[in-house]
């Protein structure tokens, strides 16, 4: 009898301890927001900064918890995100691309919430451009909220250079060709890369094929209907193992914000990166027309590379009323007007205060507003995320061996694997 009580006494108070660890668990949560992202330095850091002003402003009575995985274009926080996800744990609220990512690793998989009703609440359906909406929904729900517009396909380079040795920036593939052997004779990179990491080298090419093959025969090479053995595609990838040549050496060990810093530092003529590399510069205080300026990649004027980020509510958020906080922020005007002219890409919403950017961003809403827009392959918006790997991995290799026909194969092996 004694024991029967005993164990009924043990049972109550693991019960209660259980109890009240679940409360204070909820207790200590309830007023933090966990966000995760991988914007840990220059002008990314900055312009996230500037949107937890924002949010603190009107929430002032929330915890914001910064997570951030370092590493550019997602590199290690994709992993960590996944594990977290499918572990069970996820963050309040997560940075991700529009496009494939969003859909094909979240959605679908059933790990998201939509959150259309944040955008018809606001009234905010009609501020963001139609095809915004198209890529982040899914059977007629939106599932993130974009907070920018990125472009992909941005030629940095040092106008002193160009002035020095009397050249205009390129415009075509055959005049950066032509450049870049003056400067390779005055013993200067014509083109800075850093591809420490494999993206950037994924960055480069996807630029390098809107060159040859322009926007749509582009987007049908990512829809697998171009293969790679298409003459134009050949073109691309060997004008690729051409710029091998004309880049800085140590462009394996080098971070991509080092190879844009390269051009405002006047220790490389160009660059081709996202306009983070904008971002980039603010932080570092390089003047615009003086140490930095910009043009669209060779060979891509008129075309548009876009990406997008976006945050969204995960399922079993452990605070999902303050992550629908966020994300008002996330797309309101304020909020965008704040983060974006820091960060060096423009709002997605249409209606940004023109006043808050400079040149270059009110160049790159002109020029979104009128180009042909493609989606990026680097940042998640054209293809899946197991091809982009893939894709990644062959860059990296490619980069060094130069070998076309081995590319060719491996890229079309990718495509059949995973092309839609
Ligand atoms: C992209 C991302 C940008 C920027 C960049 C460099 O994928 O969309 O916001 O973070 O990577 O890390």
């Amino acid at each position: 009898m004694k024991k029967k009580v005993l164990a009924i006494l043990v049972v109550f108070l693991v019960a209660s301890a259980l109890v009240f660890a679940a409360g204070t668990k909820e207790q200590k949560g309830a007023n933090t927001i966990e966000i995760f992202s991988w914007w840990t330095a220059g002008g990314e850091a900055d312009g996230l900064e500037a949107m937890f002003k924002e949010f603190s402003k009107k929430h002032p009575q929330l915890e914001i918890i910064n997570a951030t995985v370092a590493g550019g274009a997602g590199t290690n926080a994709k992993a960590v995100l996944a594990t977290r996800m499918q572990g069970g744990n996820p963050p309040d609220t997560f940075q991700v691309h529009a496009g494939h990512e969003l859909i094909d690793t979240w959605v679908t998989t059933g790990f998201m919430e939509p959150v259309t009703f944040i955008l018809k609440d606001a009234g905010f359906m009609d501020k963001f451009p139609a095809d915004v909406i198209d890529i982040i929904s899914y059977k007629g729900e939106v599932y993130s909220i974009p907070v920018n517009i990125h472009r992909s396909n941005v030629m940095w380079y040092s106008p002193k250079l160009f002035a020095k040795f009397n050249l205009k920036p390129p415009k075509t593939m055959d005049e950066f060709f032509r450049v870049a052997d003056v400067f390779e004779k005055n013993g200067i990179p014509a083109l800075a890369l850093g591809d420490n990491e494999s993206w950037a080298a994924t960055h480069l090419l996807e630029s390098v094929i809107l060159a040859s093959l322009g926007p749509d025969r582009y987007r049908d090479l990512w829809n697998g209907k171009v293969k790679w053995n298409d003459p134009k595609v050949q073109e691309a990838l060997t004008n690729y193992t051409k710029m091998m040549k004309y880049t800085n050496r140590d462009h394996a060990a080098l971070a991509n914000m080092d190879a844009a810093g390269y051009v405002a530092e006047g220790k490389a003529a160009m660059n081709v990166m996202g306009d983070w590399a904008a971002g980039y510069y603010y932080s570092q205080n390089f003047k615009q027309g003086e140490d930095w300026d910009w043009a669209p990649a060779p060979g891509t004027g008129g075309v548009f590379i876009m990406l997008s980020d976006s945050f969204g509510l995960p399922k079993n958020a452990p605070n999902r009323e303050n992550v629908v906080k966020w994300l008002e922020l996330c797309a309101s005007k304020e909020g965008q007007d704040a983060f974006n002219p820091i960060k060096g890409s423009i709002p997605a919403r249409t209606d940004g205060d023109r006043s808050k950017y400079d040149r270059y961003l009110n160049a790159a809403m002109d020029d979104f507003a009128t180009n042909a827009i493609v989606a990026s392959v680097a940042h998640g918006a054209a293809i899946s995320e197991p091809w982009l790997t893939r894709v990644n991995d062959i860059m990296a290799a490619f980069t060094t061996d130069l070998d076309v026909a081995k590319a060719t194969r491996e890229f079309q092996a990718a495509a059949d694997r995973y092309a839609p």
